[in-house]
């Protein structure tokens, strides 16, 4: 028997950073936003935990207990007494080290599917516990749609989304380890009063609107300097976007990806296209959101 789990990326819309916690994390106010480019994990059952993985990136992705999806089977299998002895099969599609969460897309999805497969029961509230257990991004990956996310990114307010925005995604030639972004972050800021992190309510009425120009003119990350820094040629990327008609440019998360806002599909199709004649990047994808989060297929 087997379940199989399908998870979208995120882009952040805006992601507001504040100072550094006594325990590390940052304060964020982060808008979560769904996108259509999806990872698949399959479980079955199996005489101990073991992963495989295929996909582009796939030779990146550890199939060891460091994976985030082995990690919310043990997890959960350690609540409910049980032992964790599935087989955890990821179909990648959505970039390794990219800031498009597909770590976290991984540890909800193999949740998910431990979950249906063991029939434990356990209500949606426990299962987002967990979710924030794994990582500050891991419970958006199960509620998917659009999020304000405080905290350090795992209190999750669901946010109304008046239409469809249309994306281009391009993947850079590397990864970026999120903590070395968070330090660069700090690094940047040294000396500096970093304010308290909040949603914007401009950005917030653009995405209840479904308003893709005022949703352009609002969408923010505080994260980018600090990408940018770490990986130069980014802003290469993000240049040819702009010059390519996109209506806002923007690193995705803590990077490398860089994400690129067009009025519709039409518009996502001619960035893509000037994108991938750039020679600034190493794949192009587009991807529409808002969608559904961790769901089973
Ligand atoms: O929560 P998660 O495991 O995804 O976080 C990865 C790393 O990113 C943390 O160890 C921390 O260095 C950084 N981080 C942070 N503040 C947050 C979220 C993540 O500093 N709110």
């Amino acid at each position: 028997m087997s379940v199989t789990v399908r998870v979208p990326a995120k882009v952040n819309v805006q992601l507001a950073v504040g100072a550094a916690r006594p325990d590390g994390f940052h304060g964020l106010a982060n808008v979560f936003l769904a996108v259509g480019l999806y990872d698949e994990v399959t479980v079955t059952a199996a005489d101990e935990l073991r992963i495989t993985c295929t996909g582009p990136d796939a030779g990146q992705v550890p199939l060891d207990r460091t994976n985030l999806a082995a990690r919310a089977a043990l997890v959960l299998a350690g609540r409910y007494g049980r032992e964790a002895d599935v087989h955890l099969h990821i179909a990648k599609d959505i970039p390794v080290a990219g800031g498009m969460a597909g770590g976290s897309a991984d540890g909800a999805g193999a949740l998910l599917a431990c979950d249906a497969l063991w029939g434990t029961g356990a209500s949606r509230e426990e299962l987002l516990d967990i979710c924030a257990e794994l990582g500050s991004d891991v419970p958006f990956s199960l509620v998917g749609g659009a999020a304000l996310g405080t905290g350090r990114g795992e209190q999750l307010t669901e946010l109304e989304v008046g239409g469809t925005f249309h994306w281009v995604f391009a993947m850079a030639s590397r990864g970026l380890s999120t903590p070395a972004v968070f330090r660069e972050f700090d690094r940047l800021g040294e000396g500096r009063d970093i304010p308290e992190p909040v949603a914007s309510r401009d950005l917030l009425d653009a995405l209840a609107k479904g308003d893709a120009d005022a949703l352009a003119a609002t969408v923010s990350n505080d994260l980018q300097p600090a990408a940018l820094s770490l990986f130069p040629e980014l802003a290469d990327t993000l240049a040819a976007g702009r010059a390519a008609g996109a209506l806002a440019t923007l690193v995705s998360g803590s990077g490398p990806t860089t994400a690129f806002l067009a009025r519709d599909a039409e518009g996502a199709e001619a960035v893509a296209g000037a994108l991938r004649a750039s020679g600034t990047c190493r794949a192009v994808r587009t991807a529409s959101g808002p969608v559904p989060g961790a769901t089973v297929v």
